[in-house]
């Protein structure tokens, strides 16, 4: 009977949403429509995303020159979600890293909602298959007059909800609204979010680091220090593994999954590292901590930065709760 329950009951995405959200009864049906033109701009990704490796062995074959094809997915995923949203008619303000400016919306069609998101990350790996994702985070509105930029440039823990979904082996998108993280996979079948990580929770400590090593000679003193110590452990525990996939979103999963730590941080040439705070930082330093670990800047907690543009980086060291509060002592015995 437990089997038959588990195939016929399917907790879809949208299911899931409505009943967290019924305690606001209010704003219930307003925040499932935007997470449901979000979702449509996943899926969308997805099947473009598995439809650009088709188009390169019809490439390799000489018939057409999909080199164009390939550097435009970027921007096609941008266009989707930036007119799904603005359609949802809930949004008010849209950040992308793909548009310079934040995007205002028309008063005809406008809600409650601000989302900032990075509609492809990891574009290097887009040519050779590798996981690329979408990061997602939402604000709310804190007044009724015209909307302006400033409205999306707030602290990290002001989020009511942020995500992301990874175009992987399988298909997933994990979210979190505030109450635990949950993850959905997509049944190709369906074309539906079906719940299969309930309540995500990090390990407390993990045996993973992940880095590009390659600017090691870029580092300041404690980030030095900390890879060192994951290499060469004095106190008798077990050196960590490295894992580096370059696609912020899979690094990122496999470091909520597995536990351990993640780290872009700054260097001699980038001083505030690459990933940029509102649609990067913000949304995993939310997940990760929703899943009981932590995301420190170097400075301070992550979601505590009030960016002032909206296309601000941020060094960032966020994963397991145990692995983090090393690094955090680091940077404290380096002040
Ligand atoms: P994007 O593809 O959206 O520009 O982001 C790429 C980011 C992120 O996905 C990843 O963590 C990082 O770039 C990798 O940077 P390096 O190549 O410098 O390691
Ligand atoms: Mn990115
Ligand atoms: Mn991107
Ligand atoms: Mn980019």
């Amino acid at each position: 009977h437990e089997a038959d329950a588990y195939r016929t009951d399917l907790m879809t995405i949208t299911r899931f949403v409505l009943n967290e959200q019924s305690k606001y009864p209010e704003s219930r049906g307003d925040f499932t429509i935007l997470l449901s033109n979000i979702v449509l701009g996943c899926k969308f990704v997805c099947s473009a995303v598995n439809k650009a490796g088709l188009a390169k062995l019809i490439g390799l074959a000489g018939e057409t020159n999909i080199q164009a094809e390939q550097k435009k997915l970027d921007v096609l995923s941008n266009d989707v979600f930036v007119k799904a949203l603005v359609s949802s008619g809930r949004t008010s303000v849209l950040v992308s890293e793909e548009d310079e400016e934040a995007t205002l919306v028309e008063s005809s069609k406008r809600g409650k909602y601000c989302v900032v998101f990075d509609p492809l990350d990891g574009s290097s790996n887009i040519d050779c298959g590798v996981s690329i994702g979408t990061i997602f985070g939402i604000y709310t509105m804190s007044h009724n007059d015209e909307p302006t930029t400033e409205d999306v440039l707030k602290p990290g823990h002001e989020m009511v909800a942020a995500g992301y979904c990874m175009y992987g082996s399988s298909c997933m998108l994990v979210l979190s609204t505030g109450t635990g993280v949950n993850g959905f996979t997509l049944d190709p079948s369906l074309g539906e979010f079906i719940l299969t990580h309930p309540d995500i929770k990090i390990p407390k400590k993990g045996n993973i680091y992940s880095v590009n090593e390659g600017n090691a000679q870029n580092w300041d003193g404690p980030t030095t220090k900390y890879v060192e110590k994951c290499k060469f452990p004095k106190d008798g525990s077990p050196a960590k593994s490295l894992r580096y996939v370059g696609s912020m979103v899979a690094d990122v999963h496999r470091t909520l999954l597995y536990g351990g730590i993640f780290l872009y941080p700054a260097d001699k040439k980038s001083p505030n590292g690459k990933l940029r705070v509102l649609y990067e930082v913000f949304p995993m330093s939310f997940l990760m901590e929703q899943a009981g670990g932590q995301a420190f800047t170097g400075k301070k907690r992550a979601l505590d930065l009030v960016p002032e543009k909206i296309h601000e980086r941020s060094p960032i060291f966020l994963g397991s709760y145990e692995d983090v509060e090393e690094i955090k002592a680091l940077y404290a015995a380096d002040e």
